[in-house]
């Protein structure tokens, strides 16, 4: 037993069929806890569970197919998992997306999807595990942030606004909730090579441009997050509350 061991606990992970939360369900896994996979999707999320099946034993992979911004479905889903499972001990509200372009001809529709996948999402997963976590009298919530919560560049507004929202939300929730025993944080990656920023990672000037703005000199990876991640899941961190982390390589710390 270590303090960042997870033995028995059970982790609600939102859009962990791939990229960040994918790598972060896995490394739960590796610690001890039961696993719960989410994505709109139950068909593709199908495939992914069997693959994590097949390394761990298989009953911690678990499987709950909800759209975060789905206020009835995100209820039923919980109800569902808590009445078999209990009210999970983690949550990462993970799941997101970007859609840029310069803000003089952003469509509203894009700004409302971007503010509703990746801020109002934390909000209503968030509001709807905690209940069950008060009750309780423990639990640990990671809003996953980014860099933009501080730092932005043009064409992302609406993903910056949210992530900045997502780090006062994350101060609220920690405000609200934790005398009730939870533990409330946000992890904030820098550029990591996942799908999100596809378009990004496959441009030679972008990569030539954060390669050299980002003091560890790379583009960040997925498992990069996942220590970080355990950490704030465990007993590590029982007095961090209300803390937006950054794991950036030092992108956040020079001009
Ligand atoms: N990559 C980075 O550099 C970076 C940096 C800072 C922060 N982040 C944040 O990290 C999180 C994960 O990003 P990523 O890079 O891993 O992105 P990704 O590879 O594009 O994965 C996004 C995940 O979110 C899920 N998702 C999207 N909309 C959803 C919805 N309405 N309901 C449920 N799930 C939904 C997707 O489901 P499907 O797989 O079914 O499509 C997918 O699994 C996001 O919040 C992102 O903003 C990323």
């Amino acid at each position: 037993m270590t303090p960042f061991d997870l033995t028995g606990k059970l982790a609600l992970v939102t859009g962990s069929r791939r990229g960040i939360g994918l790598a972060i369900a896995r490394a739960y896994l590796a610690a001890g806890a039961r696993v719960v996979l989410n994505s709109p999707d139950a068909g593709r999320l199908a495939p992914v569970a069997a693959e994590l099946r097949a390394l761990a034993p298989p009953e911690t992979v678990l499987t709950s197919a909800f759209d975060v911004t789905d206020e009835s479905a995100v209820e039923e889903a919980v109800a569902a998992l808590t009445a078999e499972h209990g009210c999970p001990d983690i949550l990462v509200n993970n799941a997101g997306i970007q859609l840029r372009g310069p803000l003089t001809d952003l469509p509203l529709a894009d700004w409302k999807r971007v503010v509703d996948v990746d801020l109002t999402s934390a909000f209503i997963v968030g509001r709807t595990v905690a209940r069950g976590m008060v009750a309780r009298g423990s639990g640990k919530i990671i809003n996953i942030c980014s860099v933009q919560n501080h730092l932005v560049r043009p064409t992302t507004a609406p993903y910056a606004a949210a992530k900045s929202g997502l780090g006062g939300l994350t101060r609220s929730m920690c405000a609200e909730w934790a005398r009730g025993g939870l533990q409330v944080n946000g992890l904030a990656p820098g550029y990591l090579d996942t799908d999100l920023n596809a378009s990004l990672v496959d441009d030679p000037e972008f990569t030539a441009w954060i390669t050299s703005r980002t003091p560890a000199g790379r583009w960040g990876r997925v498992e990069d997050v996942t220590g970080p991640a355990v950490w704030l899941a465990s007993a590590a961190s029982d007095f961090v509350n209300g803390q937006v982390v950054y794991v950036d390589g030092g992108l956040t710390a020079v001009i």
